[in-house]
């Protein structure tokens, strides 16, 4: 039976959230606090004292080395920065066979879930096994140490398998999420020069199945670097094979040896290539290396999650194809030997209390999600969790956009029974680890704050000059090099200058968020402050957005902002004008915009908003001001328009954007 003593439902819980909302700070709980890995404050002058030796101590504690790094830190050409540069390691072999080594090859490491209830216990063992065989047939494809392979493939623990056998020949992985449409797939690909791409047959979504194989055929096909297409069965939809390019996964690995000994590599090898948004249309390939990445996310998920290998049931319910699966559902619970729970689906399928059965089912100790879930289970009501026993839960966790206070309590109270603290955890793509958040045993936490950086780890807030802002707003930046962060963007190193190192110098990384420091030195992240846009925790780049829109051949021109949403913390909000005199598309247009972008980006990126606009607000030479776009649609003030060619503009989208919300309302 579920205990519903600590958690009120419907009026009772509007009361007690407004009573929280004027609580300032929550200590960690007693009965926590007394368990925890980290209890003591010291850890942090600790680590400060002696950052590179601190960091150093995390790689040899849980790491295990080939040969053991006698260096820390190479910062001789920043930002080109290495990290236990003289070591060997491999990563596969951390995450699988040190433990299997140990005797807990029958310990479960995936709990995985299929959308139909389906279940299936994947242990290290297994993990292991697989892992050898897929990596010995990928050798056997000709792919080869410093080869890209990319990854398209949905939440099932085939793409767990893929990516570690990457990483045990030293072949860097490039992932792309599910979500992606498959044109996004073949950029990827293109970019990276990837040399095989692993998908599946078909992806199963709410009771549908997508034909993901025949959809990577119809863009993939005049790709000249990508000679193998490997093909899980995951959905047994059937698809066109190409002879002598496509192969089955299960027909190459039972064909493969069972023994692949893990290849020593070096530290500074290339790990993967992940895909992220930025300020233009391109994407930037992120690259991590091998040895201070698992360094970073072996200690931020062991600290953070104050993880306990030998009780805990982990859940990160992201997907994999995003950082955060990377880091801590793959790499992080699988170093620090966790059993953690994968999820195929989506929150709300087969229905609306799934995540909430998924704990009580597998006992799920420390939970892992985003804000915009968190908002999505507020809406639906609290009865849902209550029917179900969360009493296992104890941490709670959030990333990948600002928690507003109202939703960080409603998680704290309702989910987890104001027993569980709560840590917010701030991080990027290219940080590749976590870098500010609370230590659950020691971090006084105060809802809506990311409170301070790691044990090891710097943030600072600064003006436009790159001098500190000690309490109020300004831009994020890491002054200092950190393990896991990203080495360079792939085939891209000008760019990865001009992105990162460029506006404060290039010992001070520029983080693109502003962020506000409070009188406790406590960092609140606001929001991006170049032209990405954050929608349900995805990140996406406006460019990205308008070049898929201008593709529509009735349009002329397009300008995308970034909107405030309730529930996805952000939504995209396009202006759009239209070729010749026409002055207003129709729904026929605004279909096809949205069927553009989708299949150009992926679904998750449509636009919510469509308003045409005959003309859109530029300066004298021309350049769009999306500055005053967003304050309309905001509904703020508007800022000085006398630099604008034609002020005239401003008022007419200003009535148009009135009459849509109106219409909405
Ligand atoms: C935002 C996701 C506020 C931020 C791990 C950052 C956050 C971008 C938080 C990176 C947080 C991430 N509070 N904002 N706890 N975590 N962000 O690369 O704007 O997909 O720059 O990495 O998400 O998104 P990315």
């Amino acid at each position: 039976m579920a205990d519903t003593t600590e958690t009120p439902t419907g009026e009772a819980l509007e009361q007690k959230l407004s009573e929280l909302l004027e609580v300032e700070r929550f200590e960690p709980p007693e009965e926590f606090r007394e368990r925890a890995l980290l209890k003591d404050p010291s850890v942090y002058e600790e680590a400060e004292r002696d950052w590179k030796g601190w960091w150093s101590r995390q790689a040899k504690e849980l790491l295990d080395w080939f040969e053991e790094p006698t260096e820390v830190l190479d910062d001789s050409d920043p930002p080109f920065y290495k990290w236990f540069a003289d070591g060997k390691i491999n990563a596969s072999y951390n995450a699988l066979d040190r433990h299997v080594d140990a005797g807990k090859g029958d310990k479960v490491a995936f709990h995985w879930r299929g959308e139909e209830g389906e279940e299936r216990d994947v242990t290290y063992a297994d993990l292991l096994r697989d892992v050898q065989r897929f990596a010995n047939a990928l050798k056997d494809l000709g792919v080869q140490k410093g080869d890209v392979v990319g990854i398209y493939v949905p939440m099932i623990p085939e793409v767990v398998v893929a990516m570690l056998a990457c990483a045990r020949i030293g072949a860097p992985h490039n992932v792309v999420f599910g979500g992606f449409s498959a044109t996004s797939v073949r950029e990827r690909m293109e970019f990276s020069e990837a040399k095989a791409l692993v998908t599946v047959d078909g992806a199963r979504r709410k009771g549908k199945t997508a034909p993901i194989k025949q959809q990577v055929d119809e863009h993939m096909g005049d790709l000249a670097t990508l000679e193998h297409i490997i093909v899980i069965q995951s959905t047994g939809a059937g698809c066109d094979m190409q002879d002598g390019r496509d192969v089955w996964y299960h027909e190459i690995v039972e064909q493969a040896e069972d023994e692949c000994p893990p290849e020593p590599l070096d530290a500074e090898h290339p790990l993967y290539i992940l895909y992220t948004s930025g300020s233009t249309a391109k994407p930037k390939g992120i690259l991590h290396t091998t040895g201070g990445y698992l360094t970073g996310v072996a200690a931020t998920h062991k600290y953070v999650f104050d993880l306990k290998p030998d009780e805990d049931v982990y859940w990160c319910a992201a997907d994999v194809g995003w950082v955060t699966g990377h880091s801590y559902i793959v790499y992080g619970p699988l170093l620090n030997g966790a059993t953690s729970v994968m999820w195929e689906g989506a929150p709300d399928y087969p229905s609306r209390d799934v995540w909430w059965d998924i704990v009580e089912h597998f006992k799920v100790n420390i939970l892992y999600c985003a804000p915009t879930a968190i908002r999505a289970f507020m809406k639906w009501g609290a009865d849902l969790p209550a029917k179900h026993d969360l009493s296992s839960l104890r941490l709670l966790g959030t990333v990948g956009e600002p928690i507003n206070p109202k939703a960080w309590l409603w998680y704290h109270l309702v989910i987890g029974g104001s027993r569980c603290p709560v840590v917010d955890t701030w991080w990027q793509t290219e940080t590749g680890a976590i870098m500010i958040t609370p230590l659950p045993g020691i971090t006084t936490t105060k809802p809506g704050s990311a409170t301070k950086p790691f044990p090891g780890t710097t943030a600072d807030v600064v003006d436009e000059e790159g001098k500190p802002i000690e309490r109020g707003q300004g831009l994020l930046v890491i002054r200092r090099p950190w393990p896991s962060m990203l080495r360079t963007l792939y085939k891209e190193e000008d760019r990865f200058i001009e992105t990162y190192f460029d506006k404060f110098g290039r010992d001070t990384y520029f983080v693109g968020d502003a962020a506000r420091k409070d009188e406790d030195g406590y960092f609140w992240i606001i929001g991006r402050v170049d032209d990405v846009v954050n929608v349900s925790g995805h990140r996406l780049s406006t460019a990205e957005v308008e070049s898929a829109i201008v593709s529509h051949r009735k349009v002329a021109e397009s300008a995308v902002i970034g909107q405030s949403d309730e529930d996805t913390g952000q939504s995209i909000c396009a202006f759009v004008t239209l070729e010749g005199s026409e002055d207003e598309g129709d729904e026929t247009i605004e279909a096809e915009i949205r069927d553009r972008v989708a299949d150009r980006i992926g679904k998750f990126a449509r636009p919510k908003r469509i308003i045409w606009a005959g003309d859109l607000p530029k300066t004298r030479s021309g350049k769009i001001m999306r500055r005053l776009l967003r304050d309309i649609a905001e509904g703020r003030e508007l800022g000085d328009v006398t630099t604008l060619r034609d002020p005239a503009v401003m008022e007419q989208l200003e009535g148009k954007v009135k009459e849509l919300q109106e219409q909405e309302s």
